[in-house]
């Protein structure tokens, strides 16, 4: 798996700034109650909870690569909702979902042509995908420093098979990419 591990109980308790971010993504939702909801990269579940409240008569599942997430997120399972440890790059759904949501993780995954493929072929009909991950110049001064550090003679050899792990493309330049995939309309 291209993964990594995360602690979920210390993600909980560090994560108010992604919980903002993803409450006012769901805040963009308009809901029936009966839909089928995917959520990638569920982390610690919480956001996904929220989405299982908003579909009582629908369903859930929330995905995530941690097993430490999952364990987590386990947790708070309830009838129509559930959490499964599997790697976003390896998603093979067909036709189940009618909406696809992600909050801050999309960009650890590097093949963005795939998993836009992957996700076009998990949605029904008339399904979205509604998305939140970083994009080019978030955490720029993080990214300098480290950059500089990679190429530090002191730490090179450390670095050898770095490869680095994030995608955050101009916001201009994904639109374009998904007009030319032509498999969203972007509203
Ligand atoms: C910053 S957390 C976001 C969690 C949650 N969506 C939230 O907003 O609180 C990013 C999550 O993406 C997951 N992740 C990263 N790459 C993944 C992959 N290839 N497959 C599945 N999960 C992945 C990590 O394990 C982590 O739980």
């Amino acid at each position: 798996m291209h993964t990594f591990e995360f602690d979920g109980e210390k993600y909980k308790k560090a994560s108010k700034h992604q919980k903002e971010w993803g409450n006012s993504l769901i805040g963009e939702l308009t809901l029936k109650g009966h839909e089928t909801i995917l959520d990638l990269g569920c982390g610690d579940g919480r956001l996904t909870e929220q989405l299982a409240q908003l579909v009582p008569n629908g369903s859930v599942l929330g995905i995530d690569g941690s097993s430490g997430m999952i364990e987590t997120a386990k947790q708070r399972s309830r009838y129509n909702l559930v959490f499964t440890q599997m790697d976003i790059n390896r998603i093979h759904f067909h036709n189940e979902f009618n909406v696809i949501f992600s909050n801050a993780t999309l960009h650890w995954i590097r093949d963005h042509k795939k998993l836009l493929y992957n996700s076009f072929m998990a949605l029904k009909e008339g399904g979205m995908l509604l998305w939140d991950f970083a994009g080019d110049g978030n955490c720029s001064n993080f990214y300098e420093v480290v950059q500089e550090k990679i190429q530090d003679e002191n730490y090179k050899p450390y670095f050898n098979n770095f490869e680095w792990p994030w995608y955050m493309p101009v916001k201009t330049d994904y639109e374009k990419s998904l007009l030319l995939l032509d498999l969203v309309d972007i509203t």
